[in-house]
């Protein structure tokens, strides 16, 4: 089937190089002569025909914003049979013959839902901060995210230091701990508590005890927020240990903020690679990068769970501490 006119839609969690996608897939798009549509809210946009028509201006001064322009939401309406259905009067009204969704493992999977209910084409470009997409290296927004995350560590890290104290921080990831652990790592935390693992808070106590014990005079413990809650976990080691703690919560600041260089260059290779795909007749693909290369994936294997190296990431954080 031949594409002439798509529709672009970021939809779930915003990520920051959202909106260098969408100048990416816009103004690639334009010069590859298709017609090129912006529906606004996500999947909800499209449920309530709320799209206009976007040309080389529609996307100016965006490529250093965080966010996204076309707004985004989670929209659990489109999993019902009328929301999908009354996407598709929309996609069919405005002649629209692909979508491209920017949107991490929730919007792939609402696309390839589609695509099984109502035959509707996508390509996926994953944009996310959970780095959470099965096959490929590396999600739109990760880089930013982390280093937002990480930034905020090497601060606390000076006042825990002067103060010798016990911070707990918590990070986003609801079922990831990806986030949590990255930045342990590079923040040369000396715990880190994540969904994928089980912890006892009696061991993490009995280890600060010790390394009080032997001189050790501040401690910082990353958790996922998929873990438990941070004032919970710190409320737990002033009990078990009487020694004072403090926590923070990094929440959604880890979410917003000027991509990065490599958020950006990641998301305009990728809208360049998504029309590509499509102009060649590829539907129903995730674009990413996989070992260093751009490649474009199966939907379905995008959206199974990924594989990360848990035990591996952990012990070396251990190691290193
Ligand atoms: O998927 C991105 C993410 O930021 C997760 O890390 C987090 O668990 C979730 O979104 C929070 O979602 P919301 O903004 O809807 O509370």
């Amino acid at each position: 089937m031949e594409i002439k006119k798509i529709a672009i839609i970021t939809a779930g969690g915003d990520a920051p190089g959202m909106n260098a996608a969408i100048r990416g897939v816009v103004r690639y798009g334009l010069a590859k002569k298709l017609e090129v549509m912006g529906v606004f809210r996500g999947w909800w946009g499209l449920i309530n025909e709320e799209l206009k028509s976007f040309d080389h201006r529609s996307v100016s001064g965006i490529i250093n914003q965080g966010g996204t322009i076309l707004k985004t939401a989670r929209c659990p309406e489109f999993f019902t049979e009328e929301g999908k259905q009354r996407a598709f009067n929309t996609v069919k009204k405005y002649g629209i013959d692909a979508l491209v969704v920017i949107g991490g493992n929730g919007s792939f999977g609402a696309a390839h839902a589609f695509y099984k209910s109502h035959g509707i084409p996508s390509m996926g470009i994953p944009a996310s901060i959970d780095n959470d997409i099965n096959g490929i290296d590396e999600t739109i927004g990760w880089d930013t995210a982390i280093n937002t995350a990480l930034n905020a560590i090497d601060n606390i890290r000076d006042t825990a230091t002067s103060m010798e104290r016990v911070f707990v921080v918590e990070v986003m990831g609801r079922d990831c701990g990806l986030i949590a652990l990255t930045v342990a790592l590079a923040g040369g935390c000396e715990e880190v508590l994540i969904p994928e693992r089980k912890f006892s808070i009696e061991n993490i106590c009995h280890e600060i005890v010790n390394g009080n014990l032997r001189g050790k005079i501040s401690w910082i413990l990353v958790v996922a927020e998929g873990t438990g809650k941070a004032e919970d976990i710190s409320r737990q080691i002033t009990e078990l240990t009487t020694l004072e703690t403090r926590q923070v919560v990094l929440g959604h600041i880890q979410r917003g903020g000027r991509p990065t260089a490599a958020s950006r260059e990641l998301a305009l290779r990728l809208s360049k690679e998504s029309i590509d795909c499509l102009l060649a007749g590829q539907i129903n693909k995730v674009v990413g990068l996989c070992c260093n290369k751009i490649v474009a994936i199966p939907l379905e294997t995008a959206i199974q769970k990924k594989e990360i190296d848990v035990e591996g990431m952990y012990h070396l954080i251990k190691t290193l501490t």
